[in-house]
């Protein structure tokens, strides 16, 4: 992943979040776009306090993290993501209630890839996330996303915002 182009303060902040950073490559497939993304937004969020990256680890390395938006009109799980040998245990739901904490939000927006949207399943009914709305192409073409909590800008108004 490319973070070449951030200054040497800023890469020093990062500390055990580049451990995040560097496993975001694993979801590519369901974000093509996701390491400009981390690197454009979320980092400089992450010095600007409106960001937030959660994670769990211990010795083996990352178990699993959130990363988290706390803006003036949007409350975000942006991603969520726990090791496949270690799901099933309460580590989503851990970090679902630290991420509402944060976020100072009881039902926060998370979208979820329509591939990932079975291993969601239990883990949204107990948090009481409402469907919103379903995209098919948002992020890739042809593919569905479920969003919960909210609903995603129109492509005209992503054109303006990014
Ligand atoms: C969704 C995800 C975060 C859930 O993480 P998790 O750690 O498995 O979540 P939890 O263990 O808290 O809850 C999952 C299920 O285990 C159950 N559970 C929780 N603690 C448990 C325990 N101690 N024993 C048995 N079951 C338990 C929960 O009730 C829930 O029920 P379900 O089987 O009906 O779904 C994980 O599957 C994941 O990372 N999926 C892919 C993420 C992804 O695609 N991210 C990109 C888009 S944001």
């Amino acid at each position: 992943m490319q973070l070449c182009h951030v200054d040497r303060p800023a890469f020093a902040q990062l500390g055990h979040h580049y451990a995040v950073f560097s496993l975001l490559s694993e979801l590519s497939h369901f974000y093509p776009d996701i390491e400009r993304w981390s690197a454009s937004k979320v980092l400089p969020g992450l010095l600007d306090d409106t960001r937030k990256i959660l994670v769990e680890q211990d010795a083996g390395g990352v178990r699993g993290f959130a990363i988290l938006k706390r803006g003036v009109v949007e409350r975000k799980i942006c991603t969520i993501w726990v090791r496949p040998d270690l799901r099933c245990q309460g580590l989503g739901q851990s970090l679902i209630t630290q991420s509402q904490e944060w976020l100072q939000c009881v039902r926060p927006m998370l979208t979820v890839p329509e591939e990932s949207l079975s291993t969601f399943r239990g883990l949204l009914a107990s948090s009481d996330f409402k469907l919103n709305e379903v995209v098919e192409g948002y992020y890739r073409p042809g593919k569905k996303e479920y969003i919960f909590n909210g609903a995603l800008l129109s492509a005209s108004e992503r054109a303006v915002l990014q």
